[in-house]
């Protein structure tokens, strides 16, 4: 959801929050804007448009300061239009703001009845005029924003800068992702650890109910109730290169092609003496095995369909019953939990709203929790009992490539090390397992060298304007997300579908203008693919298959081939997730799409 950006210091902050903003966009890009004090005056620059647009108006009237804020929109109250852009101004006072205020239509009845004249349709002005109404009453800035704060019920992460105060920027956080960045001099505020990487690496975590006063030399943090807190500062790994292009024509490309080094980085420390998968820090099974007889996976989007993978891996390996739920439905239907369940939440931002408040749900319940989760010092990580980090460095791209490979690994690794602890699988298995992941960036590599096979192919698929995605057991929640893959980034309309159901409605829709992606590894439901590929042809579908080589009965049947390496079954939904990406990739390039930041999408969700 929206990219925030703060910056106080020596330096010239239009730049920097220019700089911090564009590595922000994958929040949202619908329009932006930019605050500054020059003179004591609060000076804003604003619109409908990226970040491009905003640099533009900047050029044509520029700004400065060495204090400010700034904020990249995906509009939740409020048509994308100039009005609703943020920063959001009532008399001096400039807000910028990630999160939804439930409550603004009340609060805002009753400040226009006082006379307050409101110039957007967003959710967001109610705090201005809050604050605003509090200072007029007398009230420090801070006090100020403490007050209008407790007339609030939402989720927000937003700074507030006054040109009467132009020493002090203030920022406040619930369930809302609010980090500030510590440099000489001078602090960082950013909504996602990306944006201040080309500043610092020094960063600290805000919590829900923090506010904090940041001063060039100094920052003051305090719950809403006034009590002081420490918030430690944290080195972050990320290097600032990880979150640039480097050469590729995109972000989602770069990321595709870095998998094989992502996918080691999540196993690599996890491994011992090539027979061993260790998990030092894991409170869950540090006493021995766990005593757990249930687990949940839950999820939304992508890491959902990781988590429909995992369900198979776990119960493969550790035979244990595992459910897997959609976050937005788990906590709305009073699932069935207790101590002796582990609820494995999957996320790549960390701050995904929907599965936040499934962590709750978990945890009122006495549930054991863990997470698999790509940022280090995201809520989810800092709420619950273990954490499994996938290393994909940052995602940039608004659809997830890297991140649900490494999930997937992190998913293998459980359970192999459940299953092990469990004494379900025995050391022998697990060396051959671990065996077939070390192989396992090679063959990612392997398939990433056929993209120019790719690209041919999406020339010839490219036209379509629908698509269906089949597969069957652990690769079916795979033909789920090579149809989100294509969905998100090229606009077509695509389908997910378990194989066998094919025949229970869908094939109603096939005829010559309907590609069908199937997925066909060797295995036990080979020959039902077949059949299922048989009655496709038999409505003269076209027919996409992925597989390994050497099946040549379907080199004769298929419209087109893709061949993935031989691997361990458990590994093959990773192999056939690279192919899919590309193709997407391709495909939506050769539309004109804009890859990295499609329609109405945004990285993080932070809004339920
Ligand atoms: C995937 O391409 C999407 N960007 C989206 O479905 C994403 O996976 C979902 O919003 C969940 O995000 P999270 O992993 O950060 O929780």
């Amino acid at each position: 959801m929206c990219g925030i950006v703060g910056y106080i210091g020596q330096k010239d902050a239009v730049g920097i929050i220019l700089n911090c903003l564009k590595k922000l966009e994958y929040r949202g890009y619908d329009s932006a804007g930019i605050a500054t004090v020059c003179e004591d005056k609060i000076e804003v620059r604003r619109g409908m448009g990226k970040i491009a647009e905003l640099e533009f108006r900047i050029t044509e009237k520029p700004l400065t300061g060495t204090i400010g804020l700034g904020h990249t929109r995906w509009a939740t109250h409020g048509i994308p239009s100039d009005r609703n852009a943020h920063p959001h101004v009532v008399g001096d006072l400039a807000v910028v703001h990630n999160g939804i205020i439930e409550n603004y239509l009340t609060l805002k009845q009753d400040l226009e009845s006082e006379g307050c004249v409101f110039t957007s349709d967003t959710d967001t002005e109610v705090i201005p005029h809050l604050i605003h109404k509090c200072i007029l009453k007398g009230l420090k800035l801070e006090e100020a924003v403490i007050r209008a704060l407790s007339y609030i019920k939402g989720s927000y992460a937003l700074i507030v800068l006054r040109g009467q105060e132009p020493q002090k920027l203030i920022v406040a956080r619930q369930e809302s992702p609010l980090i500030i960045g510590v440099g000489e001099g001078e602090y960082f505020i950013a909504s996602d650890i990306p944006a201040l990487l080309s500043y610092t690496r020094k960063v600290m975590f805000l919590d829900d109910g923090d506010i904090a006063v940041v001063k060039s030399h100094g920052v003051d943090i305090r719950k809403l109730n006034g009590t002081l807190v420490t918030r430690q500062i944290q080195e972050v790994h990320w290097s600032p290169t990880l979150a640039e292009k480097a050469g590729y024509k995109h972000f989602m490309q770069k990321e595709i092609f870095e998998q094989p080094r992502a996918i080691i980085d999540t196993f690599r420390t996890r491994i011992r003496a090539g027979r061993e998968i260790s998990f030092e820090p894991l409170n869950l099974t540090r006493k021995g095995p766990p005593s757990i007889n249930k687990i949940f996976i839950v999820a939304c989007g992508t890491s959902w369909h990781a988590a429909l993978v995992g369900k198979f891996m776990i119960e493969e390996l550790c035979r244990i019953p595992v459910e897997v739920d959609l976050s937005s439905e788990f906590r709305y239907r009073n699932p069935i939990l207790d101590e002796r369940c582990l609820l494995i939440l999957i996320s790549q931002s960390g701050e995904t709203a929907d599965t936040l408040a499934a962590l709750k749900e978990g945890k009122s319940k006495g549930t054991k929790t863990l997470a698999i989760c790509n940022v280090v010092g995201s809520s989810l990580a800092r709420n619950v009992d273990d954490v499994l980090y996938t290393y994909a460095g940052p995602e940039i791209g608004v659809a997830s490539t890297k991140t649900f490979t490494t999930q997937l690994v992190a998913l293998y690794l459980l359970a192999i090390h459940l299953g092990r602890m469990l004494n379900r699988i025995d050391m022998d298995y697990v060396e051959r397992m671990i065996k077939d992941l070390v192989r396992l960036p090679h063959l990612v590599e392997e398939v990433l060298d056929r993209e120019e096979e790719i690209k041919s192919l999406a020339k010839t698929y490219v036209h379509y304007d629908n698509f269906l995605y089949l597969g069957r057991g652990i690769n079916y929640p795979i033909a789920l997300e090579g149809a989100l893959k294509l969905k998100e980034i090229s606009y077509i309309h695509a389908e997910g579908y378990p194989a066998g159901e094919m025949k229970h409605g869908p094939i109603a829709l096939i005829d010559e203008g309907m590609p069908v992606v199937v997925l066909a590894p060797k295995g036990n439901t080979f020959q039902k693919i077949m059949s299922n590929i048989e009655e496709v042809l038999a409505r003269r579908g076209k027919i996409v298959v992925l597989t390994q080589k050497g099946n040549k009965e379907l080199i004769y049947k298929a419209n087109s081939v893709i061949y993935i390496p031989e691997s361990n079954p458990l590994l093959i939904p990773i192999l056939l997730t690279v192919p899919l990406q590309l193709l997407s990739y391709h495909i939506a390039t050769l539309r004109g799409t804009d890859v990295d930041q499609p329609r109405n999408l945004a990285k993080s969700v932070t809004v339920e």
